[in-house]
């Protein structure tokens, strides 16, 4: 099953605790995963920990709100000794970057490591991101590390926070995605203008399964994904382009298309003409003819 809608939350945590989620939700997930040791590093009100004990999962809940930031403390090492650093289960419920600002608002005062004061999406994805490769350090080889996240819309533009913390996690460990009905978000009994695109009413339960190797490890991954992925948008600027030339081109005449096709991707290239040369020798349907001349051969 990888669509969820609980709409009651339950008796855990606290209801009124801004962005808390259905203890449901977490039931659910330790029927799949059955772990024995469980962390949230990011508990909030505890309903997640609140949960687990029930089903007798021992379980460690942390929070900057109770003084361990997921930023800059090891979570490894703020498990109990018996667990040898390792949970079997470590996930996280994060602020939805600023859709519900926690420090100095729900507790406390002001924090600059809050995830939920993040000045941008990407500051937030990539503090994110070092909080799930702590969670990841945290967890037992074939244990499984993820996190619960939603969308949010800022002045027109989507922000698929949830999609893209994906870009920096080893893609080889993911598991699991599962889509959550969103139930009684604060705005849903108020009027609103119509949207064009309609509301986010979803969040997103991602899972990966930690695998031998160290953070280095995730690195190489995400950086190997990364590679893929621009190579592969040059490819398909490079096709799209092609599509303009005739079967016989010069490799001036492919600079040409790509600079009138892509102007702002060339320009954060310093070397674009050789990418050029290099994605033309990488398309299967280009063959070189020498002295700077391609044939497009059939397909
Ligand atoms: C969405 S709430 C979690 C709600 C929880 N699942 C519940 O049901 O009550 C997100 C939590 O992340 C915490 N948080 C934000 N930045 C953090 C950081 N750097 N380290 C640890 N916790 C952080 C906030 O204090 C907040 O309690």
């Amino acid at each position: 099953m990888s669509v969820l809608s609980f709409p009651e939350r339950g008796p855990w945590g606290n209801a009124r605790w801004r962005g808390n989620c259905s203890g449901h939700v977490y039931a659910h997930l330790f029927d799949l995963l059955k772990p024995r040791t469980f962390c949230d590093p990011m508990v909030g009100s505890g309903t997640s920990t609140d949960v687990a004990r029930e089903r007798g999962i021992d379980a460690v809940g942390l929070d900057l709100h109770s003084g361990f930031n997921a930023l800059r403390d090891r979570i490894s090492l703020a498990l109990p000794a018996h667990w040898n650093g390792a949970a079997d289960l470590c996930l996280s419920h994060p602020p939805y970057w600023d859709m519900v600002i926690y420090s100095g608002e729900v507790w406390g005062q002001a924090h600059p490591d809050d995830l939920s004061r993040c000045a941008s999406a990407d500051e937030f994805l990539e503090k994110l991101a070092l909080a799930l490769l702590n969670q990841r350090d945290a967890t037992r080889e074939h244990g499984v590390y993820g996190l619960i996240l939603g969308d949010l819309r800022r002045g027109g533009e989507y922000h698929a926070l949830a999609s893209d913390i994906q870009a920096y996690l080893p893609r080889r460990e993911r598991r699991a995605i599962l889509i959550k009905a969103q139930h009684g978000v604060q705005s849903a009994g108020r009027q609103y203008a119509p949207l064009r695109f309609g509301r986010v009413t979803h969040e997103t339960i991602v899972l990966y399964e930690r695998l031998k190797g160290d953070v280095y490890f995730a690195l190489g991954c995400a950086v190997a994904q990364q590679q893929t992925v621009s190579a592969g948008t040059w490819k398909a600027v490079l096709r799209l382009c092609l599509q303009q030339l005739p079967r016989t081109f010069t490799v001036q005449q492919a600079y040409a298309a790509v600079l009138n096709a892509a102007p702002e991707r060339v320009r954060e290239s310093q070397h674009w003409q050789a990418k050029i040369r290099q994605t033309l020798g990488r398309l299967p349907e280009v063959r070189g003819l020498g002295e700077g001349r391609w044939e497009l051969t059939a397909a």
